[in-house]
């Protein structure tokens, strides 16, 4: 049994990723969120909440006392900062363990035509602070697992096949419920992909660019 510490935990991904957590696991939950009360708590037993906001070292480091795990669903503008601020309670904590959700096309790994489109969508204040974000998170000396997912969506299904750091991505999209599971996995095991990047995709996906779009 891990303690982790959920970064962002009004997040959807990690809305999903907590009930699993708390369905199939026996895990210790600290939800770190802005504005808490937004929050339902099923067990208290199991979880803690914490409001704070990633851009406090502070709250970030008082929140990382007895944790093992850190699994950030954080994202915006501001993700280098998160990125940075995260890094560095995690050095002071002395906490190693991170699972970071980042995006598709961070490395411009993803190909062909659907690769230009994401291009055309992300770059111009996306793309730009999520690669930053990554590169500071890849810089530290953590044993971080970075997470790109495809384009998102709410599909009730749990399907996905896995790139590494170096590979072309794979297919267009993904849902929320399979980048949950990965998360969930990566807690339960955490010495699986350490210092990697995961590109995170639903298989027969490939395309021009996701179903949905
Ligand atoms: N949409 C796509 O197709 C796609 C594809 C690949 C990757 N992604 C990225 O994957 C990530 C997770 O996706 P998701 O659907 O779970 O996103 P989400 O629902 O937007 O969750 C992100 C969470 O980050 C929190 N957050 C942002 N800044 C914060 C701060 N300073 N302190 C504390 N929390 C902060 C937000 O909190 P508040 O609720 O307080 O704002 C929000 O709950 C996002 O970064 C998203 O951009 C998206």
């Amino acid at each position: 049994m891990s303690h982790v510490l959920i970064l962002g935990a009004n997040g959807q991904i990690a809305r999903l990723a907590e009930q699993q957590l708390l369905s199939t696991t026996s895990h210790q939950l600290t939800l770190f969120l802005r504005h808490a009360s937004r929050l339902q708590v099923k067990n208290p037993s199991r979880e803690t909440v914490i409001e704070g906001d990633a851009t406090d070292v502070a709250a970030l480091k008082a929140a990382l006392a007895g944790i093992d795990i850190v699994y950030a669903n954080l994202g915006n503008a501001q993700i280098e900062k998160q990125a940075q601020n995260v890094v560095a309670a995690m050095d002071q904590a002395g906490v190693k363990r991170l699972i970071w959700i980042s995006t598709l096309g961070i490395y411009d790994e993803v190909p062909g035509k659907f690769g230009a489109w994401n291009h055309a969508q992300l770059d111009g204040g996306y793309l730009e602070p999520y690669t930053a974000a990554a590169k500071v998170i890849e810089d530290s000396d953590l044993a971080y697992t970075i997470i790109r997912p495809a384009w998102l969506s709410n599909k009730d299904i749990v399907s996905y096949e896995i790139t590494h750091r170096h590979d072309a991505f794979k297919g267009t999209e993904v849902s929320r419920k399979s980048i949950a599971d990965v998360v969930v996995k990566l807690i339960d095991d955490p010495s699986q992909a350490q210092r990697d990047s995961l590109g995170v995709n639903q298989p027969n996906t490939d395309g021009d660019k996701p179903s949905f779009y």
